[in-house]
């Protein structure tokens, strides 16, 4: 039986905010190491802003931990400064388990918090799941393709989503499409299999969202494990909820206690 933890959005940072996110993404995988995974991924804003010294703090936190996580780009990572500290020679690639196929694709614009796949990474997409069609893939990419029902992270969701859809529907070994960005656990179809949005391993963002608030949900990941030839998606909790996670005006905390 296998299984795959998916992680993702714990923000690490350094200075006076580093602790909880720090603590958070901890919890997390130490859950998730008792969860004995074939492999771990974190979908995305590793980082809270992209910094060298952030991603040194990451790999102090991932270093020990194995299976060593598949680290995907998010808006607030810097490609360039994670490939460089992690020592990738790209920020999309496919790695072959015995378990499953694992892309993990780079849908970061500079500067924006939307994502884009574009034509040529969208055709290395098509290829890299051309190789091992007997074997389930999962597809890694920050930015959901779809909107979500949450208005402000519909506004920057995948732009090509539709065309991303085209290449996964042409793939019926596709078991997930992996995401995250939005900061709560979410499924839905997407191109004839399953899209599944975790939650962040740090704060969870409003029911309905209001202009980008977090609130005191409890934090966690996503357990996605075969089952008698299915592949079935546990939702986990890990930690406390995050305390910083609460909006910052008194009236809206008010509102969401
Ligand atoms: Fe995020």
């Amino acid at each position: 039986m296998a299984s795959i933890a998916h992680l993702s959005d714990p923000h690490v940072t350094t200075g006076p905010l580093a602790a909880e996110p720090t603590a958070r993404l901890r919890a997390a995988l130490d859950r998730a190491r008792a969860l004995d995974p074939a492999l771990v991924v974190i979908t995305g804003d590793l980082v809270e802003h992209g910094r060298a010294e952030e991603y040194a703090a990451l790999r102090e936190i991932l270093d020990g931990f194995a299976p060593l996580p598949h680290l995907v780009a998010g808006n607030h990572d810097d490609p360039a400064a994670l490939a460089a500290a992690f020592g990738m020679d790209a920020t999309r690639y496919v790695a072959d388990h015995p378990a499953a196929t694992l892309v993990v694709l780079d849908s970061t614009v500079p500067g924006a918090p939307g994502g884009l796949l574009g034509d040529e990474q969208l055709a290395w997409l098509d290829a890299a799941l051309t190789r091992r069609p007997g074997r389930p893939a999962f597809v890694a990419v920050h930015h959901p393709p779809i909107a979500v029902g949450l208005p402000v992270l519909d506004g920057m969701r995948l732009a090509d989503g539709p065309a991303l859809a085209e290449v996964v529907a042409r793939h019926p070994q596709v078991a997930r499409v992996l995401c995250g960005h939005v900061h709560r656990a979410i499924t839905a179809p997407f191109a004839g299999t399953t899209l599944a949005v975790a939650p962040s391993t740090f704060r969870q963002s409003e029911l309905p969202r209001r202009g980008g608030r977090y609130v005191a949900e409890p934090a966690g990941f996503l357990l996605h494990d075969e089952v008698e030839g299915a592949w079935i998606t546990h939702t986990v909790t890990a930690g406390e909820p995050a305390r910083t996670g609460l909006p910052r005006s008194a009236g809206a905390a008010k509102m969401v206690r």
